[in-house]
């Protein structure tokens, strides 16, 4: 495919970076992750706001505005084809001539971006939905969630500790048995009706899906949605448990460490809100 490095459009394997990138050596670098169906992304607008904060958090100079962003997004979707693309965003620190753990100054940020395939628009059917079975573990990243860092170690080691367990997620929960997200998407709960999500702070990611969800079920009078602690027992015992991130929407969870959610199916409020998403999502 072609991908976009610094100004340029190449074919995957012509774009290079230098090994002294501080991506490359400290994971110093933010990404983002947008979704594009039959050409329109979803969430871009949140997305973008989303890296410059992370940016500004790191003190990364970049001056891309908004519009480049989406030039680059739709040039990437043009150039690679495909109804159903997720856009890579990557922007690091840029490379050095050593490797010095303090920010250096006056190097200038490497610029990366690719679009791949995923899977199309999730469906709010209860026996079509790609159902999600996790592990539960208990969160060993760092104190700095909220930003979005390529620096993704602690979230592909426990990743992989679900998948070898034949799981296709893992829910994690902090010291004091509070869940916090899972390893690449936020959490939400339904007990007896009543809608939960851990409340954004620095331990989970401020997901644009999670954002998406919660404003558009504000805007129906009819779900309690609250932004509340849930603890591990609260999530062992609730009649649906969801993961959500920009290709999964709204994922139905089916069990957790071998234990069904409720009957083993997607559930009802699961079905209304994922119908929901679909209609106000773009
Ligand atoms: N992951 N939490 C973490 C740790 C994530 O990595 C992600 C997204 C989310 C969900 O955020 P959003 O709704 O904005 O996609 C929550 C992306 C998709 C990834 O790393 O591939």
């Amino acid at each position: 495919g072609t991908v976009y490095l610094n100004g340029e459009y190449l074919g995957a394997d012509e774009a290079k970076i230098s090994p002294m990138d501080r991506g490359f050596l400290f994971g110093d670098g933010i990404y983002e992750v947008i979704p594009s169906y039959q050409g329109k992304m979803l969430g871009f607008g949140a997305h973008i706001e989303r890296m410059n904060n992370g940016l500004n958090e790191l003190e990364i100079k970049l001056d891309y505005s908004a519009d480049t962003w989406r030039k680059i997004c739709n040039d990437l979707c043009e150039k690679n084809q495909g109804d159903n693309l997720g856009i890579y965003l990557h922007v690091s620190r840029g490379a050095d001539t050593k490797r010095a753990h303090g920010y250096p100054t006056n190097i200038t940020p490497t610029v990366f971006a690719f679009a791949f395939e995923i899977p199309a628009e999730p469906k709010s059917d209860i026996d079509s939905a790609t159902t999600y079975t996790v592990s539960l573990e208990q969160d060993r990243r760092w104190q700095r969630c909220h930003i979005k860092s390529t620096a993704l170690l602690g979230n592909v080691i426990h990743y992989q500790h679900g998948a070898a367990a034949g799981n296709k997620e893992t829910i994690l929960f902090n010291r004091l048995e509070e869940i916090t997200e899972a390893s690449s998407s936020n959490v939400f709960i339904v007990k007896e009706g009543v809608i939960s999500t851990p409340p954004l702070d620095n331990q989970i990611l401020p997901g644009i899906t999670r954002w998406l969800i919660i404003n558009i079920l504000h805007s129906y009078s009819d779900f309690n949605v609250q932004e509340r602690i849930i603890s591990k027992e609260e999530l062992l015992d609730a009649d649906e448990v969801w993961i959500t991130s920009a290709t999964k929407e709204v994922g139905p969870v089916v069990k957790v460490n071998g234990k069904l959610v409720g009957d083993g199916k997607p559930g009802a409020v699961w079905q209304q809100v994922q119908s929901l998403f679909t209609k106000h999502k773009f």
